[in-house]
């Protein structure tokens, strides 16, 4: 081949390359075969993807925010988990339980939860399906990916939207101003613990009298 046949030869950009890698490795990820059905709500059956920073819980935390939340709630009540996968599946192991459990995630993979799960976007706070009505929830748990004022502020506008009051948060102890400041939340003495060492100190925060024992 010569030159000049050589430059007629279609090429991509490094940047349309990249987008299309990134487009067959979400592909694959999606296509990959979901848990067995009697461990589907196993916290951490679905592995970590630390590119969406992804840290589950340990099994005692999940359990003990999922014994909060449906103490909190009440009988009959309606709990909303936000960026907070682990705290929905221990929840739905203990299924007995008179509640209902809705996860509103970003990572589809959680879409195996089916009508209980929720496309949700942070930077979209309130681009949410028409079924998920305002204050419409007795208690809201929230995780929001990243340790930043604005990614706890657009998570809080969601939380709003959802709460008829209860709520319940866990991020990083740096941001106790934020997290008062965007939900008037107090940090608690619980402290969370997750299945691997993070480098960042965790806090849970809860507007109301918890049993996770905030000041
Ligand atoms: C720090 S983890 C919290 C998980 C929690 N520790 C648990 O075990 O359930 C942050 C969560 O935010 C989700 N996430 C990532 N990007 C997001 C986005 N753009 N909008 C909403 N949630 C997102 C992740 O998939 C993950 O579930």
């Amino acid at each position: 081949m010569t030159d000049s046949e050589d430059d007629d030869v279609p090429q991509l950009s490094a940047y349309a390359l990249a987008a299309l890698q990134e487009f067959y490795t979400e592909r694959q990820r999606q296509q990959q075969p979901g848990p067995d059905e009697d461990k589907k709500f196993t916290v951490g059956v679905i592995e970590e993807d630390w590119q969406l920073s992804q840290f589950w819980y340990s099994d005692e935390t999940a359990s003990r925010l999922a014994a909060e939340a449906i103490s909190a709630a009440g009988k009959g009540g309606r709990i909303a988990c936000v960026s907070a996968p682990s705290v929905y599946q221990k929840l739905r192991e203990l299924s007995g339980e008179n509640f209902s459990a809705y996860l509103l995630e970003y990572d589809r993979r959680f879409a195996i939860y089916g009508e209980e799960f929720v496309f949700y976007d942070y930077n979209n706070p309130l681009n949410l399906p028409e079924t998920v009505t305002a204050h419409s929830f007795d208690v809201v748990i929230a995780d929001p990916p990243y340790l930043s004022d604005e990614c706890l502020r657009k998570t809080a506008e969601t939380v709003k939207y959802l709460t008829r009051g209860k709520i319940l948060l866990c991020t990083g102890a740096v941001m106790e101003e934020a997290a008062a400041k965007h939900l008037g939340v107090k940090m608690c003495h619980f402290v969370p613990r997750h299945t691997r060492n993070l480098a960042n100190e965790f806090r849970c925060y809860a507007n109301y009298a918890s049993g996770l024992e905030c000041d």
